[in-house]
């Protein structure tokens, strides 16, 4: 019998006296497909994280092919050949995609003919894996979907015999899971190992060979994919039975008006974008990576500055500026919480306050008790599980941090909600939460505009479901409209475009 790729043994992991992994056994067969589950929190990126050397376990061994190693670093995880795409990315800001592709091997001597064969490596890795990137790129130039690619096509031309995948497919659409499912399964076919943490069990269960469940940092099981169900594995993550079902928002009063509104909004792809949201409706925007979501809602919000007109309450809002669609009742929840959201070294009572400071300049001891108040509400509201009120946001899970990015927001009590990605690494229990929220805060006559890459997502919560191409809308959808259509919709007929 082969050893195993992976074999885990007693790892142990605490922080500050709290257990985050206890006592974790597990192994992993060379070229298998392994799938991690388990609530946010749960200590799934905290495994991987081992495995991948960004941290030391407290206790407990580590052997790869039979052999027991040490991995202290990222490096040494690498000179075993292991690679750990995380959930926060790993990228050089200012660099192009080949660089940082090959970042790690920059000591090396060999100048241009070096660079000419890593031209022509990358070239045929991007062949292999059916991405779509620019070598010459900046990585900050592009899309988070297509930073994670750039993060993978560095894993296999570093070699990887164990790649660790943490929730990758959170950032990407339909089309671009399913191609990176494939190429998953062609990796293993091909010998390398894989672990994908994902909240979307249904791809799990399609990927992989086996599932872990982790569930407050214990391993629960171990099984055969093709002997689980998506409903047993929530059941084993959660520890009873629930109710994931998505709540019906509720229908949109006739008489209610229109809150907010835009005519020809347009900035570089981005073109004659109109919209109307009356109060209480949610309007969801599909649509493919680079299609002109995002821009379009930074446009709303007045992030970026283009052509058009915004209008809330009728009153069109001139020098359109973040500042002024917040005073105009307008908040944006971002897509990326570390860039834009999140100020990740303090904590989450100060990171929900941040963004309502503005409107809270009372004296200071008043402020800190209606501070503590809010924060406490908002935070129940969305479920932050954090052992601490006052830990830094980035020692929380990441569908943690999903969490206290939104509940930043809803402290304005805003009148026009913009949202991107709101689940966006939230666990199925969370998650519908948060369509709980989003949904009721429509129905107290809230206008809301969401993002989302997850079709099943937008059509759950939407009242009407406006897709863009090309950053132009190219139709508009009632709740109720099979998601065929909107998928169609969102590629075009790729023949008929044509002229
Ligand atoms: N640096 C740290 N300091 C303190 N606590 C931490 C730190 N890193 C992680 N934790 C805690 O460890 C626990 C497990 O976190 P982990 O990130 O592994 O969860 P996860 O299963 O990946 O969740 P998610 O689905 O939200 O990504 C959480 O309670 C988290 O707050
Ligand atoms: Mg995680």
């Amino acid at each position: 019998m082969t050893a195993p790729a992976i074999a885990v043994r007693g790892v142990e992991k605490s922080y500050s006296g709290v257990t985050v992994l206890h006592d974790i056994d597990l192994d992993i067969a060379p070229g298998e497909v392994h799938g991690l589950v388990g609530e946010n929190g749960a200590g799934k990126s905290t495994l991987l994280k081992i495995l991948g050397g960004a941290i030391r376990a407290d206790a407990g061994t580590i052997s790869f092919d039979g052999e027991q190693v040490s991995i202290g670093s990222p490096r040494d995880a690498i000179a075993q050949g292991v690679s750990l795409i995380s959930q926060e990315g790993a990228l050089v800001p200012a660099l192009s995609v080949l660089d940082n592709v090959f970042l790690a091997r920059w000591s090396q001597r060999g100048g241009l003919i070096r660079a000419r064969t890593d031209r022509k490596r990358l070239a045929a890795l991007i062949e292999q894996t059916g991405f779509t990137v620019d070598p010459g790129e900046r990585v900050d130039r592009l899309a988070i979907g297509v930073q994670q690619q750039v993060e993978i096509l560095r894993s296999l031309a570093r070699g990887a015999r164990v790649l660790a995948l943490d929730e990758p497919t959170a950032v990407l659409t339909e089309h671009e899971k399913a191609n990176l499912l494939g190429l998953i399964r062609r990796l293993a076919a091909g010998g390398t190992t894989v672990i994908l943490v994902s909240h979307f069990l249904d791809e799990v269960l399609s990927v992989a060979d086996r599932v872990t469940v982790l569930r407050d940092g214990a391993l629960v099981r171990t099984g055969a994919a093709a002997e689980q169900t998506p409903r047993q594995l929530v059941r084993d993550m959660v520890g009873r039975e629930i109710d994931v079902l998505y709540p019906d928002p509720r229908p949109v009063p006739e008489a209610a008006p229109v809150v907010l509104s835009a005519r020809g909004l347009g900035r570089g792809l981005v073109q004659a974008v109109d919209l109307d949201v009356r109060a209480g409706e949610i309007l969801g925007i599909a649509g493919l990576v680079g299609s002109g979501r995002t821009e379009t809602l930074r446009l709303l919000f007045g992030a970026d500055r283009g052509d058009g007109v915004v209008e809330v309450d009728g009153v069109a809002l001139t020098r359109h500026s973040p500042r002024r669609s917040m005073a105009a009742g307008i908040a944006l929840v971002p897509e990326s919480r570390k860039e834009q959201g999140l100020v990740m070294v303090r904590s989450v009572s100060e990171n929900v306050v941040l963004s309502s400071l503005p409107q809270r300049r009372v004296g200071p001891f008043v402020r800190k008790n209606a501070e503590r108040d809010a924060v406490g509400t908002v935070s129940k509201s969305v479920d932050i599980r954090a052992a601490d009120p006052g830990a830094a946001i980035e020692t929380l899970s990441g569908g943690n941090q999903q969490k206290a990015l939104f509940a930043k927001w809803l402290l304005n009590k805003p009148r026009v909600l913009l949202i991107d990605e709101p689940t966006r690494g939230v666990d199925v229990a969370a998650k519908t939460q948060i369509h709980h929220l989003i949904t009721d805060l429509a129905a107290d006559g809230m206008a809301v505009v969401c993002v989302s890459s997850e079709i099943e997502e937008l059509l759950a919560l939407s009242h009407r479901v406006l897709v863009l191409r090309h950053g132009r809308p190219v139709g508009e959808y009632p709740r109720g409209t099979s998601r065929e259509v909107v998928v169609a919709a969102a590629f075009g007929d790729q023949e008929g475009d044509r002229p």
